[in-house]
């Protein structure tokens, strides 16, 4: 993959929010493998109202940080800070309810649903709160709503009848999309949001991820290094488990280090 800068368009802005506040902090963290040390004693400091994208070239522990910021595994070490909390032992869902919401690598959605109820099982995913197995009339039709306003926002309104199972790829990734939003995650965290996409599907989902990003914070893995170089205003670059550079797209993509991982035959 060509790591080399080429110039890129504006970047976005931090926006309203506070981007001097550090929504998230991973210490030290470290995960081990039956002896294979997958993450390295990693620090990663995410400012609040940001893209922040983390890449790598293929085994470099990207997913397994998204992993342990999620808490679906358990750290061997470090600790995990969130909104300055010390979150490094909760389990998932309390994870979730705090803000920490994940898009899968793999398309998770329920292909005989339609794509409306996909995103009202999303919005109804209960967080720790009360299960509410009876609700009101007005309250599903409520849900309805809000499921049609997330489907808008992602530019899928026309299919909301269809089965999700008959979407096209792309689409069915940005319905992925929409129930995660469903969550209104403080962290966003995107696992290759434009893996197996087409040149078309690529532009609209970044937009897209551009689009939803905006007044929350969006942790990114993505191998394609210019939506990388487009969206992120920081850039953690992985290998072999380590931080090995960190800073703008135009600092990262000059450093040694990240040209010789990127060619060193690690790369796919
Ligand atoms: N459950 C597991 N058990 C053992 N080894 C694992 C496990 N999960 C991941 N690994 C190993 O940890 C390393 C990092 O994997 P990870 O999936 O985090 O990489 P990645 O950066 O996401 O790669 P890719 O770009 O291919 O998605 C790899 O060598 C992988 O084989
Ligand atoms: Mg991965």
């Amino acid at each position: 993959m060509n790591v080399s800068s080429t110039p890129s368009g504006g970047k976005r802005s931090a926006g309203s929010i506070a981007a001097d506040v550090n929504l998230l902090e991973a210490h030290a963290l470290t995960k081990e493998f039956r002896g294979f040390i997958a993450v390295s004693g990693i620090d990663l400091t995410i400012k609040a109202g940001t893209i922040h994208a983390l890449i790598g070239p293929n085994g470099a522990g990207k997913t397994t940080v998204f992993n342990l910021l999620t808490k679906f595994i358990e750290p061997s070490g470090g600790t995990i800070l969130f909104k300055g909390e010390d979150v490094t032992r909760q389990k998932p869902y309390a994870i979730a309810r705090k803000g920490i919401a994940r898009s899968f690598q793999i398309s998770a959605i329920f292909p005989h649903l339609s794509v409306r109820e996909n995103v009202r099982i999303a919005l109804q995913r209960p967080l720790g709160t009360h299960f509410q197995f009876w609700r009101p009339k007005t309250s599903l039709a409520r849900l309805d709503e809000r499921a049609d306003e997330l489907l808008e926002r992602v530019n899928l309104t026309g299919m909301a009848d269809r089965l999700a199972g008959e979407l096209s790829y792309g689409r069915k990734r940005i319905l992925e999309l929409a129930t995660t939003l469903a969550l209104d995650p403080a962290l966003l965290l995107l696992d290759e949001p434009m893996a197996g996409l087409g040149r078309e599907d690529v532009d609209r989902i970044s937009a897209l991820v551009k689009q939803v990003s905006h007044g929350r914070t969006t942790l990114l893995v993505e191998h394609n290094l210019s939506v990388v170089e487009k969206l992120s205003d920081t850039i953690t670059v992985l290998a072999r488990g380590k931080v090995i550079a960190e800073g703008t797209y135009r600092h990262v993509a000059t450093q040694p280090a990240v040209i010789e991982a990127y060619l060193g035959g690690d790369d796919d």
